[in-house]
């Protein structure tokens, strides 16, 4: 551990200044392998921005507001989505093996006590293989005395899957009720994801957001979090692309919606067209009539 007396408060983000890409759409990306950077643009596409669907919320709180038949909730939507996030029971029993969206498959375990959250227990390399994931996604509770390390070490496992396979890594970041939810905090999180080698870093929007960006040399996309109004969730998703994010990966703000499929093309229509909430929100509208 370096003596932490002699380092001094982060500053030069170089914020506006961006990472060079080597000529591949994602920035940290361009070194990869074939498969891996095929995996990537099968989520990302040619704009480097995605809307992920996150419907993984069952794994640890059960049929929640939404997801309670994804059958019904969720499949109608998927011709809408870049890729869908969810487990491998969902995947299997619920998803038609004729879609052909892109998966980002929940590869950690989890607990109902929040405590055992991921006690060391990733999927199998054979597994994400079978089920044809293009990327596997693990949580990782930085700052969270119970389960940092243990996420920590998931995250490096599963990277180490990764790697052999080329299937990309998104590093999700579980914030503790008794963290501080601020830019300095995420900026902790996301960099510590992406240097034990995260592909892709999931957090949540805050502001200064574009340090949090800039300090993560890989693409971030965040989550939607709790159910707002939808002209808010969409303000929050044009400030996070604005401010750097690669996408967003959005669950009940887009399938607790109302209107879900009016929802979920207006913040595709911010990610990939650039709309403005204002401008989304009045999309929404339209859609939703
Ligand atoms: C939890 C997750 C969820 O998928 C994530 O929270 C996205 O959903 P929402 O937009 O509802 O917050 O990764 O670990």
């Amino acid at each position: 551990m370096p003596d932490m007396d002699n380092f001094k408060e982060a500053s030069a983000f170089g914020v506006g200044t961006p990472q060079e890409t080597a000529g591949f759409p994602l920035k940290g990306c361009g070194n990869l392998d074939w498969g891996m950077k095929n995996r990537l643009s099968r989520i990302f596409g040619a704009d480097g921005k995605s809307l992920m669907l996150a419907c993984d919320h069952g794994f640890i709180m059960g049929p929640t507001g939404g997801v309670e038949r994804i059958d019904l909730s969720i499949v109608p939507l998927l011709e809408y989505a870049d890729c869908l996030m969810c487990t491998r029971g969902i995947l299997r029993s619920v998803i038609p093996p004729t879609n052909t969206v892109p998966v980002c498959l929940r590869s950690d375990a989890g607990t109902s006590i929040l405590t055992n959250l991921n006690d060391n227990v990733v999927i199998a390399a054979e597994e994400a293989i079978r089920v044809n994931a293009a990327a596997m996604a693990v949580m990782v509770a930085i700052g969270d005395e119970l389960t940092e390390a243990k996420t920590v070490a998931n995250l490096y496992h599963t990277v180490d899957i990764g790697q052999k396979y080329g299937i990309p890594v998104m590093g999700v970041t579980a914030v503790g009720k008794q963290m501080t939810r601020d830019a300095k905090y995420f900026r902790l999180a996301t960099r510590m994801c992406a240097e034990n080698g995260a592909n892709i870093v999931k957090t949540y929007y805050t502001e200064g957001f574009e340090t949090v960006t800039a300090a993560c040399p890989v693409p971030i996309v965040i989550a939607g979090g709790k159910k707002v109004p939808e002209r808010e969730a969409l303000e929050i998703a044009y400030k996070a692309i604005n401010d750097g994010a690669a996408g967003v990966d959005m669950g009940r703000n887009v399938f607790q919606s109302e209107h879900p499929a009016a929802m979920i093309q207006a913040v595709s229509a911010v990610i990939h067209k650039g709309l403005k909430p204002d401008e989304a929100y009045q999309m929404f509208q339209d859609l939703a009539k």
